[in-house]
């Protein structure tokens, strides 16, 4: 073969590869980013409640779960009806599985919830106990519960929901039959159980101002006073684009709560849109995420921003509140709506941005 012609085969070559690695280049794109980086990248937690039957059936759902998010709050599993459904069986079975899920993606477990209200079983309602055998059977399951997750889950909801919404402390099986003590008992109890997990008392509408707000406060400072091992609270975050939170009350609150010594997490956030959904709620609504992940930022106690949920497809809201819905930032398609891009903006700026 003449050396003209290998010359040019050679260069036809080269141009071939170069042609070839050109492609796979465009092909891969930019870094695909997402919230969990984004998140890490700011020195925040970004999670999700975990719905147990999706998590089994739905592998969309699983996918975008491990890559956008780097906290899973189980969302029901890991309650007294779920997990302790008869006086001598608890169940693990599906507190385990996102437990494993979770520690597949690196991820951290939320624990959600020792002690509230509702989702009791109806051996524990309908019993008739003395204020001794109800003391043992509360301090028999958290220890049970917290014991069984022990350095697998670290963060723990204690107490959710014991202030009315008048700011009343609320009257509930628990306050009715170990007086208003139960809840540092359950404080107390949980740290015995595992000295190092981080223990919160969690509740809704008290996330900015008014009385609900101060009630809270004044709950969590007198526990705070009294030495009960409390470490933070949970700002449940259920809004709505009609009723939007008052970013500077949020942002005031956060502060009190730091002056304490205490952590925030935004815990469970949602925004309902009343449908039928449109491009001004959805815009509407993307700015409420947007001013409460910024609120977080700049917070120095708040590190841990999660969602009730994070696709239409799978959220409490259209069944409690009808007529109400897509109040998450993926839709029923899986798809991202304007909320993750206002999350992901905030993130992706540089330094924290007051809102
Ligand atoms: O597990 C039973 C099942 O055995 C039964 O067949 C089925 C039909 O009745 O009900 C199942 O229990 C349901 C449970 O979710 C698990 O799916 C309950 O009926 C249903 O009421 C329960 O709803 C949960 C709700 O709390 C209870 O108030 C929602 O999924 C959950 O998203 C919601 O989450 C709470 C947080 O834990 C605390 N903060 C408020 C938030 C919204 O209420």
């Amino acid at each position: 073969m003449k050396q003209n012609e290998m010359i040019r085969l050679g260069m036809i070559a080269v141009l071939l590869t170069q042609t070839l690695i050109a492609m796979a280049a465009s092909d891969m794109g930019p870094p695909a980013a997402t919230l969990r980086a984004a998140a890490e990248a700011r020195g925040m937690h970004i999670g999700s409640s975990v719905d147990e039957d999706a998590l089994r059936t739905d592998t969309d759902y699983a996918g975008v779960l491990a890559r956008e998010f780097d906290s899973l709050t189980p969302e029901n599993s890991m309650k007294f009806a779920e997990s302790h459904p008869a006086p001598f069986r608890y169940t693990f079975a599906d507190g385990d599985a996102v437990v494993d899920f979770a520690e597949k993606h690196n991820m951290q477990v939320h624990g959600h919830v020792l002690v509230w209200h509702e989702q009791l079983p109806k051996w524990l309602t309908q019993g008739h106990w003395t204020h001794a055998q109800l003391r043992k059977i509360l301090r028999e399951y958290i220890f049970r519960i917290v014991g069984h997750y022990q350095g697998r889950v670290n963060v723990w909801d204690v107490v959710s929901e014991a202030v009315d919404d008048n700011g009343a402390m609320r009257q509930t099986f628990w306050s009715r039959g170990l007086g208003p003590d139960y809840i540092a008992l359950a404080f107390q109890w949980a740290h015995e159980a595992n000295p190092d997990a981080l223990l919160l008392y969690n509740d809704y509408g008290g996330d900015g101002g008014g009385a609900k707000a101060d009630a809270i406060f004044k709950l969590v400072q007198r526990l705070h006073e009294q030495g009960v091992p409390i470490n933070g609270v949970g700002l449940q975050m259920h809004t709505s684009v009609d009723d939007p939170p008052d970013t500077k009350a949020v942002s005031a609150n956060m502060a009190r709560l730091h002056q304490l010594g205490l952590q925030v997490y935004i815990t469970e956030m949602d925004v309902m849109i009343k449908l039928p959904v449109t491009r001004a709620k959805l815009e509407a609504q993307a700015g409420i995420y947007r001013n409460m992940m910024s609120v977080c930022l700049a917070a120095e106690n708040c590190h841990n921003f999660t969602s009730w949920g994070f696709t239409d497809r799978y959220s409490w809201i259209p069944q409690f509140f009808p007529g109400n819905g897509a109040a998450l930032i993926f839709d029923e398609q899986m798809q991202a709506k304007p909320s993750y891009r206002a999350l992901m903006d905030v993130l992706s700026a540089s330094g924290a941005s007051s809102p």
